[in-house]
């Protein structure tokens, strides 16, 4: 598939097979992901792989598709609420690089939002000076989903003088 490809095909995954995807194509993934633009390189994300143990006490209501892996993407702060959220923004374009190179294998990944809450946070031993942005579950997709409709690009845009 070419990047165009990719980038449309690619779905939110809800249910997985349980077919193991290698440790090294996840971690050639993780390095591609870690060429995502970050200001001042400050490189603010940092991996959990989540065990069955601590998976169990997320408590999930779909266990997250039965994805064979899953992980917490966390974003450190900056010193300042700007660098904080300039951090945030660029550990989301590490977690879209990851999607779009594992799609590009045929392995897909769930975005999850279950990190955010303080129970959670808990779970997985976030240190305060963390966020959590994404819980990422990742595998061979069992169902991919059509794609959800997006408004016209040109609604999106406006021209200045
Ligand atoms: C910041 C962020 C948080 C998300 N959190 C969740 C979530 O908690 N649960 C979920 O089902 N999908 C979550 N998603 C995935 C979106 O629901 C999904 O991308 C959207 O429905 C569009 O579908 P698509 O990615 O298949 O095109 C999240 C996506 C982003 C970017």
């Amino acid at each position: 598939m070419n990047v165009l490809d990719v980038i449309k095909t690619r779905r939110n995954i809800k249910k997985f097979k349980s077919d193991i995807v290698g440790e090294e194509l996840v971690y050639t993934w993780l390095e591609a992901a870690a060429m995502a633009p970050n200001h001042r390189m400050t490189e603010p994300w940092e991996i959990y792989f989540i065990g069955e143990e601590t998976r169990g006490t997320l408590n999930h209501k779909t266990n997250f598709g039965n994805a064979p892996i899953l992980m917490a993407i966390l974003s450190r702060h900056g010193a300042t609420e700007i660098e904080t959220a300039e951090n945030a923004m660029a550990t989301a374009c590490f977690i879209q690089n990851f999607n779009i190179a594992a799609w590009a294998e045929g392995v897909g990944t769930f975005w999850s939002s279950i990190g955010i809450t303080g129970k959670n946070r808990d779970v997985l031993a976030v240190p305060e000076n963390f966020d959590i942005i994404a819980v990422l579950a990742v595998g061979y997709p069992e169902e991919t989903p059509e794609p959800k409709p997006r408004t016209p690009i040109k609604d999106k845009i406006k021209s200045l003088s």
